[in-house]
């Protein structure tokens, strides 16, 4: 069963409270977190103080964590403190990504790869059964509210025939671009957490309606 994950990038911080709880009465279980460092992406958000602030909110929410930064390494025990519970991060950034993970799994959380539109899904095969989950990057990493890049599809049904191949259970992970038209082929593709950053929260009155609607969609693969 696809899973909806809002991404908070697009929710309104002033609000950010009743819009995670909202979101929550939707029947939300995940919720997407971008942390970026201004170096890997030309964007600058935020990091564990409002990790932290998001898990007060929501104690059970599984939180999944983004990390767009350049060391990734530097952040994973405090970002893990917060409360992350899944960790991305882009093996571009690294030199040696199996040591990150190692690291991730050793701090107590679950550990996933990030990979961008021109990442080749191949660069990951040899530490795939270490993941959790891959994070398959369906605009370029850095903003909310761009379109989808086509194309990703086809990433997203090798990436689900590669896990089959392997008989692994790694969860695909989408971020970027989804909207109402795409999300139910998206997940027929064979993405199974869908992260939705602008389609959740651009009209924050009607969030709980919204994810309802869209886990609707979603729900039956
Ligand atoms: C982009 C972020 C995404 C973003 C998605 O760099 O990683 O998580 O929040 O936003 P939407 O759903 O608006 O494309
Ligand atoms: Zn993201």
């Amino acid at each position: 069963m696809a899973q909806l994950a809002p991404s908070i990038l697009s929710c309104d911080f002033s609000q950010l409270k009743e819009q995670l709880l909202s979101a929550q009465l939707g029947g939300v279980k995940i919720i997407h977190i971008d942390v970026m460092d201004g170096h890997f992406v030309p964007n600058l958000t935020f990091g564990p103080i409002i990790i932290k602030a998001v898990r007060e909110i929501l104690p059970q929410a599984i939180l999944d964590v983004h990390l767009m930064v350049d060391n990734p390494k530097a952040y994973i025990a405090s970002v893990i403190q917060a409360g992350g519970d899944v960790i991305s991060f882009h093996p571009e950034t690294v030199p040696d990504y199996g040591i990150v993970i190692k690291d991730i799994l050793r701090e107590g959380a679950k550990a996933s790869l990030a990979l961008c539109p021109g990442t080749p899904i191949e660069t990951i095969f040899p530490l795939l059964p270490e993941l959790h989950q891959v994070l398959v990057m369906t605009v370029n990493p850095g903003f909310g509210g761009q379109k989808f890049i086509s194309g990703m599809e086809d990433k997203i049904l090798r990436m689900r025939k590669a896990i089959q191949e392997r008989g692994l259970t790694t969860e695909i992970a989408i971020d970027g671009g989804v909207t109402e038209d795409n999300i139910e082929f998206l997940a027929a593709c064979g993405a199974s957490i869908i992260m939705a950053g602008s389609l959740v929260f651009s009209q924050p009155d009607q969030i709980t309606e919204k994810v309802k609607k869209l886990r609707q969609k979603i729900e039956i693969f």
